[in-house]
């Protein structure tokens, strides 16, 4: 991709927000299955394990070809492994590089990596011109308001977009707040003039229909929670009315987890996915206690058609 993608695609730009145990290769084809036109951001991968070209985090990252355009997360904050860790990006043939300035992790922020970088305009737009000087690919940075508040947001995305960034995308929420504190996406409003780079808004959206009301002035919005159990938060129609109508799209999950992952790995992995899809079913719980210990491919299938079986005997005997 070229540099100028993000000012280029079409807007609102809708996407599948990075998220680490979701957004992985398998659940972002579900949620490009929905709708073809979003698009997807890789778990966050360690820029210094990438360049040391570790096998298990390549593994990790790897994606179908029918995903593109798929952009990978980066964090870290050494430019020369920022630098390594692009190039293998490159290789392995994404459209562009994601540097994480947002993640609050314990670990992440003692390292200095992630939200840490909010605290230090300098380095975070080091890695930033690292990065674009090296690539001719894309260069985003996902971020949040800043650290406790949003007072320095403006100084601090112009630095990152004259460092060579071509897209931000913004968390509404501080390093300091919580998932519940309501994102606060005037500040994201009162921002967007002060940008040549589109501005990609994020947190609590929970619908397209959602994300263009919120939208504002701002180019594009990420969903990330309201896709679990759900990727067809990103359809226009909404969701299917009936688990049996769910199923295909949910098997494919499966197959596509399994097939990235291998089954065992696969199998354990989709537990949480298949605890998500049965929500709102009547009687999920006792379905639950089964989907937890799914071990392998004809397990899944086994529980997801007794499900279809029995919502369907549901449905029919409340019309
Ligand atoms: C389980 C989980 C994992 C996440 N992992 C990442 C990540 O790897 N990289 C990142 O930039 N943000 C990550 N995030 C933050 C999301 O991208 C997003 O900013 C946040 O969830 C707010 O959006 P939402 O309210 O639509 O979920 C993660 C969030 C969750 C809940």
């Amino acid at each position: 991709m070229k540099k100028d993608f993000w000012k280029h695609l079409p807007k609102p730009i809708v996407g599948l927000a990075p998220m680490d145990g979701y957004s992985d290769s398998a659940f972002r084809r579900v949620c490009r299955a929905v709708n073809p036109n979003i698009v997807t951001v890789t778990e966050f991968t360690s820029a210094d394990g990438l360049s040391f070209g570790a096998e298990r985090l390549k593994q990790k990252l790897a994606f179908h070809p029918s995903e593109n355009p798929v952009f990978a997360q980066i964090f870290g904050k050494n430019t020369e492994t920022f630098i390594l860790a692009t190039k293998v990006c490159e290789d392995m043939g994404f459209a562009g590089i994601d540097i994480n300035m947002g993640c609050p992790a314990k670990k992440v922020v003692k390292s200095e990596h992630g939200v840490a970088l909010r605290k230090n305009t300098e380095a975070a737009c080091r890695l930033v011109e690292a990065v674009a000087n090296n690539t001719d690919l894309p260069v985003s940075v996902k971020t949040r308001l800043g650290w406790s508040d949003a007072s320095g947001l403006i100084p601090f995305s112009k630095a990152i977009q004259n460092a060579g960034a071509d897209m931000l995308c913004l968390h509404a929420r501080t390093y300091m707040e919580p998932y519940n504190v309501p994102a606060q996406f005037e500040h994201l409003y009162a921002l967007k003039p002060e940008l040549d780079i589109p501005l990609i808004i994020n947190g609590g959206i929970t619908s397209l229909q959602d994300g263009y009301q919120k939208l504002g002035n701002c180019d594009g919005f990420y969903i990330g929670q309201a896709s679990f159990g759900n990727p067809w938060v990103f359809s226009e129609a909404g969701a299917p009315k009936t688990f049996a109508e769910k199923y295909p799209l949910i098997l494919k999950h499966t197959q596509w987890l399994i097939e990235h992952k291998g089954e065992s790995v696969g199998t354990r992995e989709i537990r949480k996915h298949l605890l998500q899809y049965v929500k709102g079913i009547h009687n999920a719980k006792a379905f639950r206690s089964q989907l937890v210990h799914v071990k392998n491919l004809a397990d899944v299938k086994v529980v997801c058609e007794t499900i279809c079986e029995y919502d369907k005997v549901f449905l029919k005997n409340l019309a």
